[in-house]
């Protein structure tokens, strides 16, 4: 029998009882006659102690110890003199009677610590290593419990999952496709899902009613902390609904959720907020409401008085940064800095200071009278002791700087807590996005969401003013998961499929099986995906959805452990009649 305990079990209850352990050795001490070591598995740490009183042939094994080793032991359990309240079995210790090694390792090349000296890279490369330290192994227990819970929440209320294939069909909309070559259909191509939306919608066509899965998705787009090649959906799917019922419905997993695992307690409904209200305010459509500092227009009041920066701009605008009047050269220089980073582009950043007893500094008070600039800290609700910052240019990049500029302020400000949680529905968004390089509108969702009924007739005259029946859910500024209503009617689809600029062929060479499976029968549908990495390094206090994944990829998007991408061999490519072009 390797273990009777494993290493996070005893406490002071089982002192004088004889205990078998087995697993790693993280550390040995050696103080004077006694030696300590910690031994570690996944549910904890124990302290074995060998002193002069272990007979010579243990001794001589705890001698050959090192890092890692793999180790089976017998002992007694026994009271600590020195007691440590950090672990939970921090009040005993097991003195040493037998040891064994089960297998030796070699000297790992980071430390298997919770505070470890090895990089990103390093520990990707050794990624088993690094899930046995606490922050990772951790990650992946909440990520778990996550699943668990959505599980048994969607089970509850008559969910079904169902696995949906993974080697699909390229389409055009949305990322780019992962491909994957077919031997037997030589010349032709899979596609790997960038989600089940099409078939979740099969599904209901097919009557199962409620769907979900907790899927795999691949999409070839460049990666960001929030973003991997392969991520997980928490996929669904339900019919004879309309955008109230799911936001219900999901809103429900969302507070069972935080609720089984974090004992955080959200109040029902969420709050919601438009799409262009989470502009105009938050300057982007996935707002942090963990704190306020909105942002205002100050358009009217700002222009016409002669500088030229703000009369030329389209729109001026600024946040109102609470106790910040006290902000010196260095650190304004600091934020102008931080606006003209080319992710912003802002030419400049001006500030009003005010000050104590009504005092008003300004990087502009050339240009406007004390007066003008209580004037501008009136209307933005500011006062005494506060900072505004504000920036001026077209409509659209200004708000997305100025909402950048909220969320740094919100850092630097300690404003945006990990434990805090502040989740919100962002609805009515536009259904269609213009792009200006290839002129032409893009589905802003996907092709099958569905318009707002009353804004249907636009589809001939203003295109763009048309909203989605769409709602994104957004925790803490992070988009957890987005869905809309489908649409199920034939005639509505191919408007879509017009307005996006496919020929009647080409929308049912890419979407035949959709549009034939609508001619029998699909019932009123909608759903919702949520990034089920992104939820688990929400819950977990993390911004990077890395830790949550066993095995994730780096920002080339290579798993640096197994070495992928990599060449395949030439009979490979033979069999799959592949010739490669020049890679240089
Ligand atoms: P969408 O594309 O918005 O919707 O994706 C749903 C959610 O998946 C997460 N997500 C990602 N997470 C990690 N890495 C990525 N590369 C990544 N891309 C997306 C986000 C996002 O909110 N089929 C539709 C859903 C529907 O309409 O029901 C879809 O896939 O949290």
């Amino acid at each position: 029998m390797y273990r009777t305990h494993t290493c996070g079990q005893l406490r002071a209850a089982n002192i004088g009882q004889k205990t078998t352990l087995s697993g790693w050795v993280q550390r040995i001490r050696n103080l004077g006659g006694m030696t300590f070591i910690d031994l570690r598995d996944r549910y904890g740490i124990t302290q074995l102690v060998a002193d002069e009183n272990t007979d010579e042939k243990t001794m001589q094994i705890v001698e050959d110890l090192g890092r890692e080793f793999v180790i089976r032991c017998e002992g007694t359990v026994l009271e600590r003199s020195s007691k440590n309240s950090k672990i939970p079995t921090g009040e005993i210790e097991v003195k040493l009677e037998c040891i064994r090694i089960l297998n030796r390792s070699e000297v790992p090349p980071f430390t298997v610590e919770d505070e470890t000296d090895g990089g990103d890279e390093l520990r990707m490369k050794y990624r088993y290593l690094d899930i046995r330290r606490n922050p990772v192994r951790n990650a992946l227990l909440l990520r778990h419990k996550v699943g668990q819970a959505v599980r048994k929440y969607l089970d509850s209320i008559d969910f079904v999952e169902i696995e949906t294939p993974f080697l699909i069909k390229s389409t055009p909309e949305g990322a780019r496709d992962f491909v994957v070559p077919s031997r037997m259909n030589p010349g032709e191509f899979y596609a790997l899902p960038q989600s089940p939306q099409t078939f979740k919608q099969l599904l209901m066509v097919a009557g199962m009613d409620k769907y979900f899965q907790i899927v795999k998705c691949f999409r070839d787009e460049d990666l960001r902390a929030d973003r991997q090649p392969e991520f997980t959906q928490i996929d669904c799917e339900m019919s004879f609904v309309e955008q109230e019922d799911v936001l219900k419905t999901f809103e429900g997993m969302i507070v069972s959720v935080f609720n089984d695992i974090l004992g955080v307690e959200f109040k029902k409904p969420f709050q919601r907020m438009t799409y262009n209200d989470a502009m105009s305010l938050y300057g982007c459509d996935k707002p942090d409401l963990r704190f306020g500092m909105e942002i205002r227009n100050l358009s009217q009041l700002a222009k016409g008085k002669g500088f030229v920066v703000f009369d030329n701009a389209e729109y001026v605008g600024g946040i109102v940064v609470p106790g910040a009047a006290e902000y010196s050269r260095k650190q304004l220089d600091e934020l102008t800095k931080f606006v003209q980073r080319p992710q912003i582009g802002a030419k400049g950043l001006v500030y009003v200071k005010l000050g104590a007893n009504g005092e008003v500094k300004s990087s502009v008070d050339k240009f406007f009278s004390p007066d003008d600039l209580s004037k501008w800290a009136t209307h933005m609700g500011a006062s005494e002791g506060d900072l505004l910052l504000i920036m001026a240019g077209d409509r659209t990049h200004t708000l997305e700087g100025l909402g950048q500029l909220r969320l740094e302020m919100g850092s630097r400000l300690s404003l945006r807590p990990s434990n805090v949680f502040a989740p919100l529905w962002v609805v009515d968004f536009p259904l269609l996005e213009w792009d200006e390089e290839s002129k032409r509108f893009y589905a802003k969702h996907h092709p099958f969401t569905s318009p707002v009924a009353s804004d249907i007739h636009l589809f001939d005259s203003d295109p763009s003013a048309i909203r989605a029946n769409a709602y994104d859910l957004v925790i803490n500024g992070v988009e957890i998961g987005g869905g809309s209503i489908r649409i199920f009617d034939r005639d509505l689809q191919h408007k879509m499929f017009k307005v996006l600029g496919f020929s009647e062929e080409e929308a049912e060479a890419q979407f035949g099986f959709l549009l034939n499976a609508f001619k029998y029968g699909a019932p009123p549908h909608g759903g919702v995906a949520f990034g089920f990495d992104r939820l688990c390094s929400i819950m977990g206090g993390s911004e990077s959805i890395r830790d949550y994944i066993a095995f994730p990829k780096n920002n080339s998007g290579r798993d640096v452990m197994i070495d992928s991408p990599s060449p395949i061999s030439e009979e490979q490519l033979n069999e799959l009649q592949i010739k490669l072009g020049s890679t240089k």
